[in-house]
Parts: structure tokens; C-alpha cells; sequence
């Protein structure tokens, strides 16, 4: 996180003055500069996570840094239980009489070969990052915006290419992105607007700490793979968050905004292949165009 002396954000300062938004995992990483942004352009943040104390602990440090909106926890929500999720949504329209923006930025996932992975951890990562963004969605939107009008942001990962690696959330991801393209038809006429932000590798502290060696790998072999060659930092993903949330992106519905320094365009060596394959040739190939 920035130095509160040293943060200032590109936006105008009381963009979202008057304004109540529901950040889910708004705690740590992505999620916290994203409550920053918000928050210090006036709006009224509400945070949710499994763990409730973490997340007053986290609102207490925040609204220390003094901005002119506020933060507030919500209570645990388990976004793999539509009841929780009820209870959340219910429970910021009854406190502070709205809900005008939802972001999705809760998920989760491991890092595993796709042979080993099993029924119940494929559906453990779908239920968090697929059905668990759905259901956000349906209830901001059956609760509040379908007679309010709103914005909702989902946040996904680097899916172009897959995610070897990480095969179940990438195909998660991927129908969060595709979920949010029939929505926004669905529910333009309640002046809900519903878009992605697709985050590459950014670096937060609590990222790089859950993945720990693989982390190190990150560095290593993928910063000299990616156009950029160098990580994102969160608050490159939150600044297009807000641009994609604020009224200026009026026009802007059922996009995906990339913010990977260009690392969907080229092959990133998420995993190590071999020196050499044994895949069978069909026809005529020279020597030379083998390793
Ligand atoms: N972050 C990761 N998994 C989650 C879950 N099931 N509920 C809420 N936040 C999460």
C-alpha cells in the first residue's frame, strides 16, 4: 500500500461523494487499493470477507488514514453460501440505504497439475470464483439496482491463453467474463452497468505470500516473458476499476479491461515443458524444425 503522505488518486476527488459500494475480499491486495481508491474519492465502502474480525481490523486501519469517504466491515461472508451472500447484500441496503456499486474482487484458488485436481476442488474453485460472483451479481441486483440503477465491476485473472496451473480458476474466470456479457445485456435497462477488469501478475504482499515458491518462480521466469518486464502493482488495477465504475465510463458495458502490461499477447512459460515432447508428427517435417 502506498504512504498515506505519498497517495493521491488520478481521479477527481469527490467522484464517488454520496456513493455506498460492497467490495468483497476488500481487506488485502487488489481489494484493499481498490477500497482506497473509493474511499478516498468519497464513497461509503463496505467490506466483506470470511473473517469478519480481518475485516474490522482492516476498515479500523483504513479510516485511520483519514479519507474523506468511509470504511466500513460487513458481516462474514462465506461467498460459497447463498445464504451469506443475502444476508450481506440485505444488510448494506438496510444500514446505508443503498447500493450502488458492487465489486467482485473475492476468489480464490490453488495451484495444481489439471490431472491432479479432484471433483470437489474443481468445484470448490467454480462455487468461489464463478457461482460465487453470480450470486453477488443477482442479489445487488434483485435487492437494488434493478430499481436504483448501479455499476458493478468483476475482477478476474489472465485467461487467454488458459492457465496451465491453474486450469480451473482460469476457466472460472473465463465464464465470469462470459456471464457478465449476457448481463449487461439483461440489465441495461435498469441502468445497471456491468464490466470485468482482468488483472495480470500484479504484485501485493499477500499474493506473493499465499503462492510462496511459486512466487519466486513468477519472478524469475515471468517478468522477462511479459512485454512490460516488470509486474503490476494493484493500484494499476484499481485506478481502472474506479475509470470503469465513475459515470464518465457511461458508454462502457460488458467490456474486459486487461491491465497486464501486455501479457495476454504472448506466451507466458507458466509451467516448464520438457526440452522435448513426444508429440507425433503428421507428414513432413526437417530436422531442423525440432529441437
Ligand atoms: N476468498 C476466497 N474464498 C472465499 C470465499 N469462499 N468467500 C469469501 N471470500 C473468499
Amino acid at each position: 500500500m502506498p504512504e498515506e503522505s505519498t497517495w493521491r488518486s488520478v481521479f477527481r476527488n469527490d467522484l464517488f461523494k454520496g456513493k455506498v459500494a460492497l467490495v468483497s475480499g476488500g481487506g488485502t491486495g487488489i481489494g484493499k487499493s481498490i477500497v482506497i481508491e473509493l474511499a478516498s474519492l468519497g464513497a461509503t465502502v463496505v467490506i466483506s470477507s470470511r473473517n469478519e474480525e480481518k475485516c474490522h481490523k482492516a476498515a479500523d486501519e483504513l479510516n485511520a488514514l483519514g479519507f474523506s469517504g468511509k470504511v466500513a466491515a460487513g458481516p462474514s461472508t462465506n461467498i460459497r453460501k447463498e445464504e451469506d451472500i443475502q444476508k450481506l447484500i440485505s444488510h448494506v441496503v438496510e444500514r446505508y440505504g443503498a447500493l450502488d456499486i458492487l465489486v467482485n474482487n473475492a476468489g480464490g484458488q490453488f495451484i495444481s497439475d489439471s490431472a491432479d485436481i479432484s471433483k470437489r476442488g474443481f468445484q470448490a474453485v467454480v462455487e468461489t470464483n464463478l457461482q460465487g460472483t453470480f450470486l453477488m451479481c443477482r442479489e445487488a441486483f434483485n435487492q437494488y439496482m434493478r430499481d436504483n440503477g448501479g455499476s458493478i465491476v468483476n475482477i478476474t485473472i489472465g485467461n487467454r491463453n488458459g492457465m496451465p496451473g491453474m486450469m480451473h480458476s482460469a476457466a472460472a474466470r473465463a465464464g465470469v467474463e462470459n456471464m457478465t456479457a449476457s448481463l449487461c445485456v439483461e440489465w441495461i435497462e435498469s441502468k445497471v452497468r456491468i464490466n470485468c477488469v482482468r488483472p495480470g501478475i500484479i504484485f501485493t504482499e499477500s499474493g506473493f505470500e499465499n503462492y510462496g515458491p511459486a512466487g519466486e518462480y513468477f519472478l524469475e521466469k515471468i517478468v522477462p516473458s511479459l512485454p512490460a518486464k516488470r509486474l503490476g502493482s494493484a493500484e494499476e488495477v484499481s485506478s481502472a476499476v474506479v475509470w470503469l465504475l465513475c459515470e464518465g465510463a457511461g458508454y462502457v458495458t460488458g467490456s474486459v479491461i486487461c491491465v497486464d502490461g501486455g501479457g495476454s499477447y504472448v506466451a507466458l512459460p507458466l509451467v516448464e515443458i520438457e526440452d522435448k515432447t513426444n508429440l507425433p508428427t503428421y507428414g513432413y517435417l526437417p530436422m531442423k524444425a525440432k529441437l
